[in-house]
């Protein structure tokens, strides 16, 4: 099963992101490419939410939303983001610290058509983030939107796509007998990635 794209994947902490989301998802950890990712506004308030891994490469880790959402905001007013994968089963933690910028509209348009086309209507008619008049409301838009597009191909919209979280701090938590958990810390510094390990 392909949750995730993966490419061009060579450098030590994103092997091991990848490889930690493979032996959670063989012990049937359900989605374990979801994170949570917190982000912290103008005003320096945080908050956090879960999103899914949608690619993984040297570069970072892409994952797509609604730019004009309240994470988007606080992204376009202050790019750094912090992530958490937890995976219950096999009791393993990675942090993701770094700054976000937007994908390619290539990537995002090629994305968004790959989608279901459920996905594509919610994507379409969900302003994400902003107060609506009722649940209903959205459902009738989003029947009026369907029957709009019945044969047609429905076009990504300008809001939604992807952002790419280029890491430069990774740290990888794993539990050990005893609470002597283990903990490696990699940091990055003119593209290099330096190890180092950190007391539990
Ligand atoms: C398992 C799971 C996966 C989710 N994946 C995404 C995602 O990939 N992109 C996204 O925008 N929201 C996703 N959401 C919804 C977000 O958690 C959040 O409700 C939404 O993005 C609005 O957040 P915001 O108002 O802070 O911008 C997901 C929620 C869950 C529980």
């Amino acid at each position: 099963m392909d949750l995730y794209l993966r490419e061009s994947l060579s450098e030590e902490p994103l092997l091991l992101l990848d490889e930690c989301i493979q032996e959670a998802l063989k012990v049937s950890v359900p989605l374990p490419h979801a994170m949570n990712i917190a982000t912290v506004n103008k005003n320096s308030k945080p908050s956090n939410r879960v999103v899914l891994l949608k690619s993984i490469s040297d570069k970072g880790l892409v994952f797509v939303t609604d730019y004009r959402s309240a994470k988007g905001i606080d992204i376009e007013e202050n790019p750094n983001v912090s992530v958490t994968f937890w995976w219950a089963q096999t009791n393993k933690q990675i942090r993701v610290e770094g700054d976000c910028i937007k994908v390619d509209t290539e990537f995002s348009d090629d994305y968004f058509s790959t989608r279901p086309r459920g996905s594509q209507i919610s994507a379409s008619v969900s302003n994400q983030s902003e107060e609506i008049l009722s649940y209903d409301s959205l459902v009738d838009e989003a029947e009026k939107f369907s029957s709009l597009y019945t044969d047609k191909a429905i076009p990504r919209p300008k809001r939604w796509g992807g952002y790419l979280l280029r890491p430069k701090k990774i740290e990888y938590w794993q539990d050990m007998p005893n609470r002597l958990h283990k903990r490696e810390l990699f940091i990055k510094k003119a593209k290099e990635w330096r190890k180092t390990y950190l007391s539990p």
